[in-house]
């Protein structure tokens, strides 16, 4: 078992919890793991879900396919309800992206799971940094994340930020959490 699917069965075991508190009749089968092939579909849909509204970068079909073992999934009965992504970017930064929690999840400890998910994996690779470009401030707080000079990211990061139609006028806020 890899060190995402070990800390993932921990995190989710939160989420469980209060889907059971919530009264669901069914048991869940709220699973973390890393992402595989026949979810990338979905992962696409579900980050589409909010970059239609501004929120977060698209993430076309092949760009996930390329990337797909840098992903993580919760998946719910066969369902993908939250994605995020692990992107090195240099020896020393990684970058935690296209992180999303379907609505009808939202608030159960998914969103953190996958991140604490991503951290470890991070971890393991040798990081002591990982860093994220979010609208979300308040929630990577939560998760030991401070704001950081973005000019203090490293200059390989911008190659992304170019092909970005914000790139002129980006407002998010850069984000940073030293890693042990
Ligand atoms: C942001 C997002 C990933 C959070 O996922 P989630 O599964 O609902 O979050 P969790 O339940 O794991 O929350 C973890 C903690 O953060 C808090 N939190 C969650 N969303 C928050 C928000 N928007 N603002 C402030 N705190 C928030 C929770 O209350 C919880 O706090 P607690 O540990 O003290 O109880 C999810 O709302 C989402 O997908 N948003 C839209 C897409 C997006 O903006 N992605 C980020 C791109 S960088």
């Amino acid at each position: 078992m890899t060190d995402v699917e070990t800390v993932a069965k921990r995190r989710v075991r939160k989420a469980e919890t209060g889907e059971r508190e919530k009264g669901a009749r069914e048991s869940s089968t709220l699973q973390l793991r890393p992402a595989r092939i026949p979810d990338a579909t979905q992962i696409v849909q579900l980050i589409a879900r909010y970059a239609n509204r501004g929120m977060m970068l698209h993430r076309p079909y092949g760009e996930v396919l390329e990337n797909i073992r840098d992903f993580v999934v919760a998946v719910d009965r066969g369902r993908v309800v939250g994605c995020g992504a692990l992107h090195v970017v240099w020896d020393d930064v990684a970058e935690i992206r296209s992180l999303a929690v379907a609505e009808e999840y939202a608030g159960r400890g998914i969103g953190r799971a996958i991140v604490e998910a991503l951290v470890v994996e991070a971890e393991r690779l040798g990081l002591p940094r990982v860093f994220t470009l979010t609208y979300q401030q308040a929630f990577f707080e939560k998760l030991g994340f401070v704001v950081v000079d973005r000019e203090t990211l490293p200059h390989k990061f911008w190659k992304d930020c170019f092909k970005c139609v914000k790139f002129a006028y980006c407002d998010e806020v850069a984000m940073a959490r030293e890693l042990e």
